[in-house]
């Protein structure tokens, strides 16, 4: 394990530090600093570090000086680098063992997402790419027993063992349904129309066709007045951990044009069409929106 002390290190010099750190087998680092130092840098500057240059925190304690383990991430331990097929995202993935649900910076900004669009209000709700239905149990968890048997909902995903998988989450829920089908071939279904629409991390896949789609979704699923929320992961999930910036193709670093170029084309849509759009979120981006004129 590589030991490292920090006392009197500025930022700019612990950024030049990590850059050059060459880490044992054990892929351990063991930072020191006095309580003083601690305060001086904030737990903050920690996790942002264990962030950027991926490793995880795996212990922290205080005995006379405070000491921070950190061990580096297997970035081979990754669902972004798997085969692109219907069970990329199935119950044998990596996808498979995230739970966004425990995250606070998915959970927080997905229930602002829910507050905007007034999900008591809502009675029928289409999720499409639901994979295992995270989002509906965070809906059930942020409703009441009463409101969440109140409405429908329809999850629709085409890896069929992540389906499975939702029904039986699902299956003491009458009101939750979920199907396994191709969302680029809707039109072979009579789907019918919601008045909200929630998609998250599907709609960029590398098999969709993300301009047309949403205004196909749009038009065709969405009632009059419904309300839509979209999430764009700008984020990717290394070994576990969720960790801050998109990967975009051709580019090492994380970088955000592709997500921005998609939210502020739905923005404009949107608007266009009489509804009031917001964006929020950090490691997810929501777009949310509710109409506010009869356009
Ligand atoms: C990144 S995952 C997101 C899943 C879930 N919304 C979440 O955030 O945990 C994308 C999901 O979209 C599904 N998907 C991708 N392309 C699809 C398609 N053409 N038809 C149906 N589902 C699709 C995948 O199987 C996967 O479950």
């Amino acid at each position: 394990m590589i030991k490292k002390t920090l006392d009197k290190l500025s930022i700019s010099e612990i950024i030049k530090l990590f850059e050059n750190l060459e880490i044992d087998e054990d892929g351990k680092v063991e930072l020191r600093c006095t309580k003083d130092n601690f305060d001086r840098l904030g737990i903050k500057t920690f996790v942002e570090l264990a962030q950027i240059f991926l490793y995880k925190i795996v212990d922290l304690s205080f005995k006379d000086v405070y000491i921070i383990t950190l061990k580096k991430l297997d970035t081979n331990k990754s669902f972004h680098i798997q085969s692109a097929d219907s069970e990329k995202y199935g119950v044998e993935s990596e996808f498979f063992n995230i739970n966004k649900n425990e995250e606070i910076s998915f959970l927080y900004y997905f229930e602002k997402a829910l507050q905007f669009v007034n999900i008591s209000s809502r009675k029928s709700v289409l999720n499409i790419g639901v994979n295992k239905a995270d989002e509906f149990l965070a809906i059930k968890e942020y409703l009441s027993a009463e409101e969440f048997e109140k409405k429908n909902f329809l999850g629709i995903d085409y890896s069929n063992s992540a389906i499975e998988y939702a029904k039986k989450q699902f299956m003491d829920f009458k009101n939750v349904k979920f199907l396994c089908a191709d969302i680029n071939k809707l039109e072979d279904i009579s789907l019918g129309k919601f008045d909200l629409m929630i998609s998250i991390g599907t709609l960029q896949s590398s098999n969709i066709n993300f301009n047309a789609k949403f205004m196909e979704l749009y038009q065709n699923h969405l009632e009059q007045d419904g309300a839509i929320i979209l999430g764009f992961p700008n984020c990717r999930w290394i070994d576990g951990e969720m960790i801050y910036g998109a990967k975009a193709p051709n580019y090492s670093f994380n970088e955000m044009g592709l997500v921005l170029k998609d939210i502020h084309f739905c923005k404009k849509y949107l608007q266009q069409k009489g509804y009031r759009v917001v964006i929020t979120g950090k490691d997810y981006l929501f777009l949310s929106a509710r109409k506010i004129s009869k356009n």
